[in-house]
């Protein structure tokens, strides 16, 4: 059995922490440029579409496909549930549970980047935890300061008037993120509904400092197997 992992989380990482020694292979999209170093044989970059990940598929012997991107990367997900279904290689996603709401909480859920601004008015400070790709998404927030914060400092200029990039590396405690909000006077979050213990110090900062947080809504839930804990995705692999 070769086994791929599709990582790019802190869970993929994890697991193939404890799949080290077994005849697995992780693939990391390139999305970082220093991407942390993986404890199993690691392939870095997109397949080249769907035809590219068949010939991968083949080429490297796989025989299931453990996909642990992260739940709104919903283009891969996708398109590896589908090919694993059409030529019969077991596949399973893991899929972090959503965060929800504590009292205290001020979250709006919105179904796009773009409905954003029918609840921001202009002259806000917006801080995005959601990512470059997707940064072009906010440009009808005009008025506004809007700040993203990158890993990497960006090879392209900010995509529309009034933005900023800030440069950090996860994790980062509630007392940083504290701190982050106030000096930058943010005065609304946009952030993706990840899950995760790490990356909720940003909303547990939000409640302690009363701000509200527009909160993307989760991509639609797929007709695929899905695990949510690593030790699930372990024991769907010890099964196989
Ligand atoms: N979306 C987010 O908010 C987010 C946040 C944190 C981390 N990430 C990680 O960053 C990566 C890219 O995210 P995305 O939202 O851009 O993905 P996406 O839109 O679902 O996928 C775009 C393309 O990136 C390539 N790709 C994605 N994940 C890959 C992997 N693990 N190994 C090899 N190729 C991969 C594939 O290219 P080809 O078609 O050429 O195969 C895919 O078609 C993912 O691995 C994800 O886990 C994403």
């Amino acid at each position: 059995m070769t086994l791929l992992l599709l990582g790019g989380t802190n869970e993929a990482r994890q697991i193939a922490t404890h799949l080290q020694g077994h005849d697995a292979v992780i693939s990391l999209a390139g999305a970082t440029r220093h991407p942390q170093e993986q404890p199993l044989p690691t392939r870095v970059g997109g397949f080249g579409g769907e035809a590219g990940f068949i010939s991968y598929l083949q080429e490297a012997g796989i025989t299931a496909v453990l996909d642990a991107t992260h739940p709104y990367a919903q283009q891969i997900t996708v398109r590896t549930a589908q090919v694993c279904r059409a030529h019969g290689l077991p596949y399973v996603q893991f899929l972090r549970p959503p965060w929800t709401p504590e009292p205290g909480d001020q979250w709006v859920e919105i179904s796009a980047e773009s409905d954003a601004v029918d609840y921001i008015p202009r002259g806000s400070v917006v801080f995005l935890g959601t990512g470059r790709q997707t940064l072009h998404r906010f440009a009808n927030l005009e008025g506004c300061e809007v700040v993203c914060r990158q890993i990497d400092p960006p090879t392209e200029p900010f995509p529309f008037v009034g933005g900023q990039y800030l440069f950090g590396r996860p994790p980062f405690s509630v007392e940083d993120e504290i701190a982050l909000f106030q000096d930058l006077g943010v005065d609304f979050l946009v952030v993706k509904n990840a899950g995760g213990a790490p990356s909720r110090t940003k909303l547990t900062a939000a409640r302690q400092l009363g701000l509200p947080v527009l909160m993307i809504a989760r991509p639609a839930p797929g007709d695929w197997p899905v695990v949510e804990s690593i030790n699930d995705a372990l024991a769907w692999v010890r099964a196989l």
